[in-house]
Formats: structure tokens, C-alpha cells, sequence
């Protein structure tokens, strides 16, 4: 392996490896957004879903589902008519898939409420576990004929991931309740109500490029009135509009059909989170065209002004002055400093025709007033799923061409073998001008997004050799992400995915160490490396990759090695023209000898890095590759 480090090549991006995030397998609902009580608002279309009547012996009274004459966003709200309490009366929340209690941890229960009948009434808050002794307890008094909000802060005495919140009445009379709420205490940055910790914290150490937001398939929705509007997610988190999730659907004989978004993960969210990850936020617009898996509803071309308009009002909400217009939206929600939004999406995994006189429209009334704005283009997805695939992702570039497209998202979702087959995809690809932004990728072990499909050492060891190839054509290839990136074992619609949770615990796939190392050895410029006899697949494709950079910063060569045989491999590394060598490298390896191995709750580190140090002689030495490793040497070169 040959790494001429006196060449360097194209600048790598800060932006070059990224994340992915949509609010699939309970990404944000029931994960991300830390709220652990399901239709908190009583707002999913069947208003009581997520609660149940609690009537014990003794009791009398009744729930219903009341409306507010007016209101609009929030409409519903549950009363409780209580006539007489006996062992217990009141509702239970089961929150997403039961919730994630902790013990010795701290949560804040808040609700809205009124008493409009009887009284004096009291609310035991009760955090419920499997066992007979509650996790938590705590008393809720001094309600009134007019709304307020109520909160008191509780303290867990045991742990269960399956826990339930149960209010229980005490007194008689009519109590109406709304936005019924528990939040763990420590959320991301003690932000309350804010997201889960270790979530965030698996993200903040990949340390991404930017943050693509909010989908996938959810910025298209199943129907244009179900699609994703970015205005209805700021705000009060009270006044948001909840939706369906496009992911609320059968899905590969998959059916979620308590999946809605509260969007209390909202655009402020996002772009806070992307500022918290010194991530370059991304967000993906509705074009006017719904997910063409579904309806592919088009809004007529003679009314895409609402859809033309989302896009200039949301770069005056990310950049404009606090002082006006959608600025000092930003501003009132807590954030008078201008975002810095770089980047947006027209359209997700669009195509055809339809498409592009759309992206026309909407291009042009965004590049006329903010031409600084880079814009991204969509191509349908993987050649292979969508109509007349191949010649469609042709059509589509024929035509980004001549509107010199800025940046053109591609999307695979293949067999691990076709990663491994395609680390050269890039080298021959036209440099006329537009940027290539890699925006979904993940290698399927069984098919797309099949039911069984696993994030074996397998998949992560073809994305490895894959991004190699991106690395080395980073002057065409700018952005990088996988997808999907988060998964609630029990809320899941899509798998694989990058990174696992259930309500108390998260672990990263083999496939998030391989993102993650690419990140963190980034470097600032790509170097020419060569392999001088590459072991290859008997298809003639190469099953031994090798790409390398340099980071300007610390001096040093990084050189990343994948070795996709089943056989230890003996190389000699040559670094040509440094002056002055390092007496050690930084080793990094990432491998199992087994393809099928695969990180768990059990074993979250199964597949993870281990570090070592090697002392060198000189600037040409002998490393020995494992069989099915990934490897990163890093070595100060001046
Ligand atoms: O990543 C899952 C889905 O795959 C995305 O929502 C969509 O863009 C693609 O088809």
C-alpha cells in the first residue's frame, strides 16, 4: 500500500460523514423526544389510544373525551366524572411500548387541568412497575374551575422498563386533564422537556458533518395533507398539529398503528440539535409531491406557492434578524442568533418529470432570493425498487445537469455484495459542477428493508469498503449518511438500523462504529494511495480497499484499510514523500472473524474498536490486516 503523502488531493468537507434522521421505529416519538406518556394531548384520531379506565372495586365514575369549542391545534381533552373513588378511580398510560424508569432518577409529571364540577379534588401520580410497590408516588392538589398547569418533580425508587403512569382521583367531582406529561429530569443538556440523553450522546461522539431532518419518507407523507409542514412544529409544543407518521402503515406485514407525531421534536429542535453536534443542519422539503410509494398525490403546478413559500419562510426562520418576520419566531422560542442554514433538500426520493418541473418552481424562488443556499436534489431510491430504476436515476441526472444542480442526493439500500462490488462507483462518475451528497445508505443482509434483515459484521464490513470509495472521490462526493439511524426494538417498521434502543438502554451496531471512525478520522484532504495487488472476489471485484487522508491539524497521514477476505493479509505500507516519519502509529481496528456477529443490549461492544500503538522503524512497514477488518492507522507525516 502506497500512500503519497506530498500529494495532497481534494479538500474533505467538515461535512463529509453525517447523520440521517427521521422519526421511523419510534425515532422521535417513544425515542428521541424524552416525553414518556403516549396521545398525551388526547389528539390521535382515536382520542383515548395509549390510555385505559383504571376501576377498582368500590369505584364509580366515568371518562370521556370532551372538545373545546374553539380551539383548533389541541381540541380534545379527557373529564373524569367521579362519583365515588373506592379502591381506585382514575386513567393509566402505558407510555411507548410501557416506559423507561430508572431508579434514583428524577421525573417531572406536569398536566393541565380544571376542576368544573364538585370537589375539593385531589391527583396521586403513581409511576408503576411490575411489582406491587409503586416506583414513584406523589400527590397533585389546589385544582381550580380554570385551566393551569400543575407539576411536581418525583424521584424513582426502583427501575422498570415497562412502567406505567396511573393517575388516580381522589374526591368527587369532574376533573378534565390535557397535555398529561413525564419527562426524566436529565434530559440533553438538563433542556426540560427536552430529548433523551444517551441518545443525543450517541450521536454528539460520531461527531457529524451535519444533520439531514426530518425524513425519509415522512417530508412526502402518504397523502400532501399528510405530508410534513414545518410551521406546525414550532411554537408551544401544546399548539403543535399532530399527524399520522407515514411509518403508521403496513409495512413489510409490519403494522404500527399507535405511530403519530406530536412533533415535539420540532424544526427548533432540530436545528438546536444540530448546533449542540456542531452539525450542519439539513432540512428535506415537501416538493408538492406525496411519497410516490404510496398515493403520489401531486399538488397542480398552479398551486406550489404554499410549498415555494415553506422554503423562503424557513431560511428566514433559520437566518433571518430577531427582530422580524419568522426571525423572531426563532427569537421567542429561545434562539435570536441566526442558525447558519447552508443547505436544503427539495423533495425526497422523488422522480420522473413531475418531479423536476417542481423542483424548477421552487429552486428558482429560493436561489432568486437566497443564492447562497445550496440546494439538494432528490433521485428516486435504490435502482432496484423504484419503476424503470436505472433508467430513471439517468433521466433525472440528465436533467440536474443542465440545471446545474447544486447537490444531487442518491439513495442505496443493497445487498452487502453490491457495496463491496462498488468502492469504484465514483471514479467514473462525470465532474461537471454537481456535487454528489450520498444521503441514504445501508446494506440490507437479506433484502430491502426486509423484516429479517440484521446489522451483522457483514453489512457494517460492505459500508466500510464502500466508503472508502466515497473518500477517495471526495472532491464529487461531499456528504455521506446512513439510514435509518435510530431503532426502538419494540416500535420498529425498517431494519436495519444504526443505532438500537428500548426504553432504557442503547447500544451501537457494528455499522455506527464504522460511521463513527470515518467520522472522527476525517482528515482535511484526500491523498493518493495504491494498492498494488488488491485480493479480489471471484467476480474479478476487489475485496481489499484502501483510502487515506490528511489532517492538517494534528500532521497526520490516516490511512483506512478494509479487508473484506477471510484470510489475514501481509502488507508492506509505504508513505512516499514525507520528510519526517512518526516512530509509532495510532492503530485502530475494527473486526470479527465472523461475518454473522452482530452487537446486542447483552453485548453492545461485540464489534467495537480497540486501539494500539505500533512502534515503526521506519516510513515503509509490515502490517498484517485481520481477516474481515477494518483498520485505521494514523501516523504523524511532515
Ligand atoms: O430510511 C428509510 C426510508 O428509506 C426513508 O424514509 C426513505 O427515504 C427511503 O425509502
Amino acid at each position: 500500500i502506497t500512500v503519497q503523502v506530498d500529494q495532497p488531493g481534494a479538500a474533505i468537507r467538515p461535512t463529509m460523514w453525517g447523520v440521517f434522521f427521521e422519526d421511523i421505529n419510534f425515532g422521535a416519538d417513544g425515542g428521541l423526544y424524552a416525553e414518556l406518556v403516549k396521545n398525551r394531548s388526547f389528539e390521535f384520531p382515536d382520542n383515548i389510544m395509549g390510555w385505559s379506565r383504571i376501576l377498582r372495586s368500590g369505584s364509580e365514575g366515568y371518562i370521556y373525551i370532551e372538545r373545546y369549542p374553539q380551539e383548533q391545534t389541541n381540541a380534545h381533552f379527557l373529564r373524569m366524572k367521579v362519583g365515588k373513588t373506592g379502591q381506585g378511580f382514575g386513567v393509566s398510560n402505558g407510555g411507548f411500548r410501557g416506559m423507561g424508569i430508572q431508579e434514583g432518577k428524577e421525573y417531572r409529571f406536569s398536566v393541565q387541568a380544571r376542576l368544573t364540577d364538585g370537589g375539593p379534588m385531589a391527583l396521586r401520580i403513581q409511576l408503576a412497575g411490575q411489582g406491587r410497590r409503586p416506583l414513584a408516588e406523589a400527590k397533585l392538589e389546589g385544582f381550580t374551575s380554570q385551566w393551569q398547569k400543575l407539576t411536581v418533580v418525583v424521584r424513582a425508587g426502583g427501575t422498570d422498563a415497562r412502567a406505567r403512569l396511573n393517575l388516580l382521583v381522589e374526591g368527587s367531582g369532574t376533573l378534565d386533564l390535557d397535555m398529561v406529561s413525564l419527562f426524566p429530569v436529565d434530559t440533553w443538556k438538563g433542556r426540560e422537556d427536552g430529548l433523551r440523553a444517551d441518545l443525543v450522546q450517541m450521536l454528539a461522539d460520531m461527531k457529524p458533518g451535519f444533520l439531514r431532518f426530518p425524513g425519509g419518507c415522512i417530508v412526502e407523507g402518504r397523502t400532501l395533507d399528510e405530508r410534513y409542514q414545518w410551521k406546525t412544529t414550532i411554537g408551544d409544543p401544546a399548539d403543535r398539529t399532530l399527524i399520522v407518521n407515514r411509518w403508521n402503515t403496513e409495512f413489510n406485514h409490519r403494522l404500527t398503528p399507535d405511530y403519530y407525531q406530536s412533533f415535539g421534536v420540532g424544526f427548533y429542535e432540530y436545528f438546536l440539535l444540530s448546533k449542540d453536534l456542531g452539525a450542519e443542519p439539513m432540512p428535506i422539503l415537501n416538493c408538492g409531491m406525496a411519497c410516490q410509494f404510496n398515493t403520489g398525490e401531486l399538488a397542480p403546478m398552479d398551486e406550489l406557492g404554499p410549498y415555494v413559500q415553506d422554503a423562503l419562510d424557513l431560511i428566514e426562520f433559520a437566518n433571518g434578524p430577531a427582530d422580524r418576520g419568522w426571525g423572531r419566531k426563532r427569537a421567542e422560542m429561545g434562539h435570536p442568533e441566526p442558525f447558519g442554514l447552508k443547505l436544503l433538500g427539495i423533495g425526497n426520493e422523488q422522480w420522473g418529470p413531475q418531479y423536476i418541473e417542481r423542483y424548477k418552481v421552487i429552486a428558482k424562488a429560493i436561489q432568486d432570493k437566497y443564492p447562497d443556499i445550496q440546494l439538494i436534489a432528490a433521485t428516486g431510491s435504490d435502482a432496484t425498487i423504484f419503476p424503470n430504476g436505472p433508467q430513471e436515476i439517468e433521466y433525472l441526472w440528465s436533467q440536474f445537469r443542465q440545471l446545474k444542480a447544486d447537490i444531487v442526493d442518491e439513495h442505496f439500500y443493497r445487498r452487502p455484495d453490491w457495496f463491496l462490488d462498488n468502492a469504484h462507483l465514483y471514479d467514473d462518475y462525470p465532474r461537471d459542477g454537481s456535487e454528489v451528497f450520498v444521503g441514504e445508505y445501508g446494506a440490507q443482509s437479506i433484502g430491502v428493508a426486509s423484516p429479517d434483515n440484521r446489522n451483522n459484521w457483514h453489512t457494517a464490513l460492505a459500508e466500510a469498503a464502500f466508503m472508502t470509495g466515497l473518500e477517495r472521490n471526495a472532491d464529487l462526493v461531499t456528504m455521506s449518511c446512513y439510514a435509518p439511524l435510530f431503532c426502538h426494538v419494540d416500535g420498529w417498521q425498517w431494519r436495519p438500523d444504526l443505532i438500537w434502543f428500548d426504553n432504557l438502554r442503547v447500544f451501537g451496531t457494528p455499522n455506527y462504529y464504522v460511521q463513527k471512525l470515518f467520522s472522527l478520522n476525517r482528515g482535511d484532504r484526500v491523498l493518493p494511495v495504491a494498492v498494488a495487488e488488491p485480493a479480489t472476489a471471484p467476480n474479478g471485484k476487489p475485496r481489499f480497499y484502501a483510502s487515506s487522508v490528511y489532517d492538517e491539524k494534528s500532521n497526520e497521514m490516516i490511512l483506512k484499510v478494509v479487508n473484506a477476505t477471510g484470510e489475514p493479509v501481509r502488507a508492506i505500507i509505504q508513505t512516499k514523500g514525507a520528510k519526517a516519519v512518526g516512530l509509532q502509529a495510532n492503530v485502530t481496528v475494527l473486526a470479527s472473524d465472523d461475518l454473522n456477529d452482530e452487537n446486542s443490549f447483552e453485548t453492545p461492544r461485540k464489534i467495537a474498536p480497540v486501539e494500539s500503538k505500533v512502534p515503526l522503524r521506519s516510513a515503509e512497514f509490515r502490517y498484517d490486516f485481520r481477516p474481515y477488518s477494518m483498520t485505521i492507522v494514523r501516523l504523524m507525516c511532515q
